[in-house]
C-alpha cells in the first residue's frame, strides 16, 4: 500500500463511524481525525460565552481565539480547548443539537476548514465527519460513506448514551432527526455521499466485518495504483 493515504468516512450520526474510523486507523498505524469534535468544540465554547448561534461576527471573534488539539491517551483521542480536557463536556445531547446548529454557519465552517486541512498536511490519517469525501478532501485517496436506518442508529446512540444521560430512546431518535434534517438540507457542505465514495450499509456487518469490507476495498484501489 502506498505508504500515506488520506482516508475519509462520512456518514449520519449512530453510522458507526467513530468506532469503525479509529479501528480502521489503528488496523493502518494511520491518525484517527474525528471532526465532529472539532464542531462540538465550537459549540461549546459559543454556549459558554453566551453567543447566539447566528451571531456571526461574535463566532467569528470566538472561532480566532479557539485552540482545539487532540490529545491521545490509552482510550483514543480527547479534545482540548488550550488546556482544557473538553472531552467529557463535548458528547452531551444540548452539545450535539447546538453542535448541528452552528455548523451551518458559513464563518465557522471556514475556520474549520482550515484547521481540519492543517491535520490533513501530514498524510497517513482517517478523517470521519460528513463533508470530508465532498468538501474538505476532495482528493482524498479513499472515500466511505457509512450509513444505517434512523432506527438502527437511534438504538445505538442510546446504547452508548445510557451511562451518561438518562435520554429516552425516543428523544435521541427524535434529536437525530432533525439533526439528520439540518446536516442534510443546509446550504453549506450539506451531509450526502461524495461522488466517488463507496457506500456502506453499517446494519449488514457487524463493526468489525466493516472494517474488513474497507480493508478489502483500500486493497483493491492500491492494487489497481
Ligand atoms: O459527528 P458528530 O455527531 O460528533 O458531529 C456533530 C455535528 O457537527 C453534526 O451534527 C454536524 C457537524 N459536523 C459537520 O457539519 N461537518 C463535519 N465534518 C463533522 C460534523
Amino acid at each position: 500500500m502506498k505508504p500515506k493515504w488520506v482516508i475519509t468516512i462520512d456518514g449520519p450520526a449512530g453510522a458507526g463511524k467513530t468506532t469503525v474510523s479509529r479501528a480502521l486507523a489503528e488496523r493502518l498505524g494511520y491518525r484517527y481525525i474525528d471532526t465532529g469534535a472539532l464542531y462540538r468544540g465550537v459549540a461549546l465554547a459559543a454556549r459558554n460565552a453566551n453567543i447566539a448561534m447566528d451571531d456571526d461576527a461574535a463566532l467569528a471573534a470566538l472561532c480566532a481565539r479557539q485552540e482545539l488539539r487532540f490529545m491521545r491517551d490509552d482510550a483514543g483521542c480527547r479534545l482540548y480547548n488550550g488546556d482544557e480536557d473538553i472531552e467529557d463536556k463535548i458528547r452531551t445531547p444540548e452539545i450535539s443539537m447546538l453542535a448541528s446548529a452552528i455548523s451551518a454557519r458559513a464563518v465557522v465552517r471556514r475556520y474549520l476548514l482550515e484547521v481540519q486541512r492543517r491535520f490533513g498536511r501530514e498524510k497517513g490519517a482517517v478523517f470521519e465527519g460528513r463533508d470530508m469525501g465532498t468538501v474538505v478532501f476532495p482528493d482524498a485517496d479513499v472515500k466511505f460513506f457509512l450509513d444505517a436506518p434512523l432506527s438502527v442508529r437511534a438504538r445505538r446512540r442510546h446504547l452508548e448514551l445510557a451511562d451518561r444521560c438518562d435520554q429516552t430512546l425516543e428523544g435521541v431518535l427524535k434529536d437525530m432527526q432533525l439533526r439528520d434534517h439540518n446536516d442534510q438540507t443546509r446550504e453549506l457542505a450539506p451531509l450526502k455521499p461524495a461522488a466517488d465514495a463507496i457506500v456502506i450499509p453499517s446494519e449488514r456487518y457487524t463493526p468489525e466485518g466493516v472494517v474488513e469490507r474497507m480493508l478489502q476495498e483500500i486493497e483493491t484501489l492500491d492494487d489497481r495504483s
